[in-house]
């Protein structure tokens, strides 16, 4: 019984590795990154990909969430409170938001 339970634990366990494997470390990784610094998004930001007063952003591809931040950074965009916010992270940080934000989908 008690070795029958273990195997099964262990299955699950390869298993969740495996697709951490396929999807990549680092993407892995990012998204994990991401999702820690993806608190300080959702005070305003619906995860649900509703739009509650300000834009959804969630489901975007990676390379188009990256350029829109640096267009806040750079201010080419505005709204004063995405600028402050977007000056404050660095290059990694906005790559893993990207990596969180762009696996999930508006519900
Ligand atoms: C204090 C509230 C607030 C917080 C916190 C916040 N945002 Fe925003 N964000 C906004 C507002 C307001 C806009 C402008 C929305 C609009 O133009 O309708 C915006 C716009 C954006 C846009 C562009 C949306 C679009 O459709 O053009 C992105 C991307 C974005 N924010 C990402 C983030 C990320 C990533 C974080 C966390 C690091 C974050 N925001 C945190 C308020 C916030």
């Amino acid at each position: 019984m008690a070795f029958r339970r273990s195997r099964r634990r262990w299955r699950s366990c390869i298993l969740a590795l495996g697709s951490a494997l396929l999807s990549g470390p680092t993407a892995a990784a990012d998204r994990a990154f991401g999702e820690y610094l993806s608190a300080e998004c959702v005070t305003c930001h619906q995860l649900s990909g509703q739009l509650d007063g300000i834009r959804s952003i969630v489901g975007w591809p990676e390379r188009a969430f990256v350029a829109i931040m640096g267009e806040y950074r750079e201010k080419k965009r505005n709204s004063d409170i995405m600028h402050t916010i977007a000056s404050r992270l660095s290059n990694e940080e906005v790559v893993a938001l990207a990596a969180y934000f762009g696996t999930l989908r508006p519900n």
